[in-house]
């Protein structure tokens, strides 16, 4: 492993982001994302991506300054307008961010593939991780959960239009303002929640802070539909490797059925903030959450208390 005085965050606790401190008052945030497509159409594919490695800056506590693409073109298979709209959607999302397009790569490859690289900052004492939760700390979500799931009844050709365009609007809506209210009002810990799920990120946080952790599935907030197609066994295989992954350190209520296990563990692509909070102050991050328009942001459990053996309890 890695260690230097200046390595703020680096990979032991399973972050967001690399942090390195370049000066007593400022600190560099780094980080890299890319997938295939999830939705047909390119441009808000791009805008995904962008979206989705943006959010690792956010969850971090930092702001995005500049971007680099990175594009895998099957050049001989499909037409170049198709990454021109990919790359136009991407754009659109930096600008968004109020950062900068400044680089990136591409290479010919069977299979299309797009994401960016991401430089932010942050002042050292504002660094937002996952290791920062407290004992007796509510944990705040920002946005619903089961896109994984949607994408999959999307490409089996069983979503609803409804559903879709749910999934589409959330996973490129930036978790931006949800970002600046947590700093606005000051929490203790945060991660977003992508490809391992709600419980796998869970998991990462209660092992990173050396917590327990308590999660009531009926107030996690989910898209619509995605619990019918968890039932109809629409399900990635990603998300039951989460749910493999997670399961010995999990205590699951028995009034918590499978398809909400799999929704829980789901593989999220830009999902929203999880945020570890003091308890008094989770009510007024909710409200701000709230006023940015992040209406589905609610407490969807809490810290338990020290556990030597990181576990979550999931109760119904
Ligand atoms: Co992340
Ligand atoms: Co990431
Ligand atoms: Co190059």
């Amino acid at each position: 492993m890695e260690t230097d005085p200046n390595l703020l965050v680096g990979r032991e606790t399973s972050d967001d982001a690399g942090v390195y401190k370049l000066r007593d008052d400022l600190a560099l945030i780094q980080t890299l994302d890319f997938f295939t497509p999830i939705v047909n159409d390119p441009y808000r594919f791009g805008q995904i991506a962008a979206v989705n490695a943006l959010s690792d800056i956010y969850a971090m506590g930092g702001q995005p300054l500049t971007a680099m693409n990175i594009v895998c073109f099957p050049k001989k298979t499909l037409d170049k307008s198709v990454l021109k709209e990919i790359l136009k959607g991407g754009l659109q999302k930096i600008h968004e961010a109020g950062a900068l397009l400044v680089g990136g790569h591409s290479v010919d490859d069977v299979e299309l593939k797009y994401g960016l690289s991401i430089t932010g900052i942050v002042h050292p004492d504002k660094i937002m991780t996952n290791a920062g939760a407290r004992p007796g700390d509510h944990l705040i979500l920002t946005k619903p959960i089961g896109t994984g799931i949607i994408a999959t009844a999307l490409k089996a050709k069983s979503a609803s239009l409804e559903a879709e365009e749910a999934m589409i609007s959330m996973m490129i809506q930036s978790n931006r303002s949800a970002a600046e209210a947590m700093q606005d009002i000051g929490a203790h810990g945060c991660t977003d929640i992508t490809g391992f799920g709600l419980l796998g990120h869970s998991l990462e946080m209660a092992t990173a802070s050396k917590c327990g952790m308590t999660l009531y599935a009926s107030r996690v907030p989910i898209i619509p539909y995605a619990l019918k197609y968890a039932q109809m066994g629409l399900v990635p295989g990603g998300t039951h490797a989460n749910r493999n992954f997670c399961h010995h350190s999990l205590n699951v209520d028995s009034g918590v059925s499978t398809y909400m296990l799999d929704i829980l563990s789901d593989a999220q692509t830009s999902g929203g903030l999880l945020i570890s909070i003091a308890q008094d102050r989770s009510s007024l991050l909710l409200k701000k959450l709230h006023e940015r328009g992040l209406s589905e942001a609610v407490i969807i459990g809490e810290i338990s208390g020290d556990s030597k053996d990181p576990f979550i309890t999931v109760l119904p």
